[in-house]
Formats: C-alpha cells, structure tokens, sequence
C-alpha cells in the first residue's frame, strides 16, 4: 500500500494484525519497521484495540510482544539485520514504512512468511529505488497493490491540502502525499538518465 501521510495506514493495519492473531489460534504475526521503536508504537496500536474490544487480559504483555490466550502471538521487530532472524511460519508479516526498510532486511524476512499467510507493506513512497519501489511498480502480479492519495482521504479538505503543498517543497508533496514514486530534488541525475546510460551491447569485463 503506497498511501499519503496521516491517512490511517498503522491504525487499520493494527487492526488487521489483531484480526489474524484472534481469528486464527496460535498464530505468529510479526511487525517490522526501520526501528524498533516506530514497530512498538505500531504494537501499542494493535494493544489498544484489543482493549477495546474487551477481550480476556493478554497472558503475556510486553513492550515488544503481546501474547493472546488463545496462543498468538504478535512480535514487534526492528529492521535491522541479526535481531529479525529465527522467526518462521508467520501468518501475516507488516512491513510499515516500507520504503525505509532496506533491501537485505526485506531478503531476510521473506522466508518468515507461512505458506500460507501474507505481507503487508505499507508506506509513503521514497524514491525510485529498494524493493518496495519495485515490487510497487512491477507488472507482475506477486503484490496486491493499494494506492491511497491526500485527495481520496477523508483526513485532509482542500484548505489542508493547499497549507501542506504550500509548507512543503515539490518533491516531498509528491511523495508523501500524491504517494508519487519520484526522483528526489537533490539527486544529480534522474534514474531515466542513469536507466538510459546502461546497454547490454558492451560485452561484460571478465576478470582472469
Ligand atoms: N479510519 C479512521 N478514522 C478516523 N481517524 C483515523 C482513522 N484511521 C486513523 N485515524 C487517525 O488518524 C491519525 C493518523 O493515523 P495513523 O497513524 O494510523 O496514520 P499513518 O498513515 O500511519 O500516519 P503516518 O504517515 O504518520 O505513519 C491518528 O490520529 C489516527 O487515530
Ligand atoms: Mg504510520
């Protein structure tokens, strides 16, 4: 889901993530993020709907886990290399900030995934470059993909839109708000140029 700021996308993924933990017993849903803290405020979400909704107190509640009665567990994780690894068969991984999670994190969490079970993306785009980028714009069918922009949000009127575009520059409105998956304004040359100076006419150096 490539989604404008402030439009929601933590709190209903939140509530995604409870949804599979209540609904399917002992299950494993794991939330990554690029820092441990941004995947702990995402658990705390998901902790207060649980409360909301009631249920029996979590038997095991800390600031990284929150374990339910019925055997589920939800981890929250920081995207960073080793802490991530010796998860396995996980029913839904999120991914929030997606973009700022970088390439070999997400190489390291592919495997987590159960056979049967999902990943779940979600970001402001940031750049025509990593993994969510592509799989983002690739024609293949592997993703399900979701745009949501500032205009299609019932968050922003047009009175905000225009302060936001205004305190903004070009390229961080495009991004975070049209969800624009742009060159940044301080590169030296756009990515179509540097796409454009590669050909697989020059034979490939091999080293003796
Ligand atoms: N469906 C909704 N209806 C009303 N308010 C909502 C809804 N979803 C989220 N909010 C509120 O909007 C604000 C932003 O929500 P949230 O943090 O989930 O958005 P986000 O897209 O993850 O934001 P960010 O881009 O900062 O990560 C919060 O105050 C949240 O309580
Ligand atoms: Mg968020």
């Amino acid at each position: 889901m490539a989604c404008a700021r402030q439009v929601g996308k933590t709190t209903t993924t939140s509530l995604k993530a409870l949804h599979v933990a209540v609904y399917e017993p002992g299950s494993l849903v794991l939330i990554i993020s690029p820092s441990q803290r941004q995947s702990d405020e995402m658990l705390l979400r998901v902790k207060a709907l649980y409360r909301a909704l009631g249920q029996a107190k979590p038997s095991r509640d800390s600031g990284s886990e929150l374990v339910l009665e019925n055997g589920s567990r939800i981890v929250s994780l920081p995207g960073t290399e080793g802490t991530s690894r010796g998860f396995a068969g996980a029913k839904l991984i999120v991914l929030d900030e997606a973009a700022r999670v970088p390439d070999d994190i997400f190489a390291s969490v592919l495997p987590m995934v159960a056979s049967d079970g999902a990943i779940w993306a979600l970001s402001t785009p940031w750049g025509r470059r990593g993994w969510f980028f592509e799989g983002f714009e690739s024609r293949e069918a592997t993703w399900e993909k979701h745009r949501v922009t500032v205009y299609e949000s019932a968050q922003y009127d047009d009175v905000r839109i225009a302060e936001v575009r205004a305190a903004l520059g070009g390229f961080v409105f495009a991004s975070d708000y049209e969800c624009v998956f742009g060159d940044t304004d301080t590169q030296l040359f756009g990515s179509e140029l540097v796409r454009a100076a590669f050909t697989s006419a020059v034979k490939e150096l091999v080293l003796p």
